[in-house]
């Protein structure tokens, strides 16, 4: 028997609305929200650092302030996403001793270095461009706060996406070093990237009740080969090579067969043993050190102005 409660939540889950703050929730619905938009918070706010390594070294005036601008949209972004897991009754101080312990999650695909200047072009070509694959959906999600912080987010997603793959083309059109230097940067970045999406779907065990509660629209492997498919067409006019020799349009089903991703590893980069997980969090953990004087003078101004208007 179903209590008043639930069945209004199934309502809405039905009927395409939107679960909002104040709404009763099952616990585990709340719990998911919490666990997928810290995580997805934490990303933002590591992602940042694979880009940042090339601030002080972007090859002109131009490209520095587009890249500064893009790296601070992912400040922005974490900080948006926090506030909407905060609205589910967890802390800011809780989600981020949870980052900085190595309690949490994020993003598999932020623990690969960047070499190169390529680098910062199939972050944005590849890496936005399967977050935006991701996210444009979510922004259907039926937690309101969630679905509303995702709008803004894929729009300056799209714009990294395209700044990144404008980095690939002026490569690709350079000299044979520069084009040697880009396909690296995709032969590096294409199968983490498909990564990113998760488990394939018979090993991904969130993905039926997410998708029962409208969090998720699609699974793990819908969203991979959607964005395969998007890709093919974009590589060719960069005259880039996708690096899966098992890449090739199947007539039958429609979509592009392609090779097996490299699970161990993505895995392993889960379990904390990919090539820079232990440098991302020792520099989050340094600087949420190096920042304790700003909380503490915000907490302090906030003390002062609320006795200020008391008085
Ligand atoms: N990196 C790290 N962990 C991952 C990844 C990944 N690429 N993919 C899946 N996982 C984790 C899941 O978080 C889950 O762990 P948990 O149960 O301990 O939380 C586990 O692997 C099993 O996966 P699923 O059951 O498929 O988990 P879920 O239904 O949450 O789907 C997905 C994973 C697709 C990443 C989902 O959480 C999502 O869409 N999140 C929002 C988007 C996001 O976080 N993007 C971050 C990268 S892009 C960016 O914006 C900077």
């Amino acid at each position: 028997e179903l209590s008043d409660e639930e069945r209004i939540f199934n309502e809405l889950i039905a009927n395409e609305q939107r679960i909002e703050p104040r709404d009763w929730m099952p616990d585990a619905y709340r719990k998911t929200l919490i666990r997928q938009i810290s995580q997805h918070a934490h990303s933002e706010i590591i992602g940042m650092q694979p880009e940042g390594n090339w601030i002080t070294r972007a090859p002109s005036l131009k490209r520095k302030a587009i890249l500064m601008a893009k790296v601070q949209d992912e400040a922005g972004h974490g900080l948006y996403l926090y506030s909407a897991a905060q609205t589910l009754g967890i802390t800011r101080d809780e989600m981020m001793d949870q980052l900085i312990s190595g309690k949490a999650k994020y993003s598999s695909i932020f623990n690969y270095p960047t070499p190169t200047w390529a680098d910062m072009g199939a972050i944005g070509w590849l890496v936005d461009g399967a977050a935006i694959a991701n996210q444009v959906p979510l922004c259907r999600a039926s937690y309101g706060p969630y679905g509303r912080a995702m709008v803004r987010v894929c729009k300056e997603e799209s714009f990294h996406q395209r700044q990144g793959f404008e980095i690939l083309l002026t490569l690709m059109q350079g000299s044979e070093e520069q084009k040697r230097m880009a396909q690296d940067a995709v032969n590096r970045w294409y199968w983490p990237s498909l990564a990113m999406f998760g488990p394939p779907d018979d090993q991904s065990p969130n993905s039926a009740q997410s998708m029962a509660w409208k969090i998720k629209r699609f699974t793990n492997d819908e969203l991979r080969q959607r964005f395969v498919g998007m890709l093919v067409p974009q590589a060719e006019i960069l005259g880039v090579t996708l690096p899966d020799p098992d890449l090739k349009w199947n007539d039958e089903t429609g979509e592009y067969d392609m090779g097996e991703i490299d699970w161990d590893e993505f895995f392993q980069v889960l379990r904390g043993n990919g090539p820079c997980n232990a440098e991302r969090l020792e520099r989050r953990r340094t600087a949420h050190e190096e920042g304790a004087w700003v909380r503490e003078a915000a907490a302090e101004y906030a003390r002062k102005q609320a006795l200020k208007t008391k008085a």
